[in-house]
């Protein structure tokens, strides 16, 4: 699937798999695995591998709109994938989310 915009749709997982605020889902869209979250009313999508020391963040748990890795307990903004909380510095990539019907898509390059 291919919107006007550059870059390919796919799609990760269905709305009805991710209900509740601070659902957290692990999913792979061709060859990225990626973690899909929903914070409040909003999915985010984020790369799935914590930039410390590569470690899944679909094993940890979301509070406050943040993404704790379960390894060291270093934060990710789910919204912007920002680092923040120690040991990670770095940021996590996010892709962009589109919701179509019951789908959950993310755009790739
Ligand atoms: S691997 Fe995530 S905090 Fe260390």
């Amino acid at each position: 699937m291919t919107g006007p915009d550059a870059g390919t749709w796919v799609r990760v997982a269905a709305l009805s798999q991710c209900v509740e605020s601070g659902c957290v889902h692990a999913a792979s869209a061709h060859g990225h695995e990626v973690v899909v979250i929903r914070w409040e009313d909003e999915i985010f999508a984020l790369e799935d591998n914590c930039s410390h020391q590569d470690y899944p963040l679909s094993d940890g748990s979301v509070e406050d709109g943040q993404i704790e890795c379960i390894f060291h307990g270093a934060k990710f903004d789910v919204r912007t994938g920002k680092a923040t909380q120690l040991p990670a510095i770095k940021p996590v990539r996010t892709y962009p989310v589109r919701i179509d019907g019951d789908e959950i898509f993310i755009q790739l390059d």
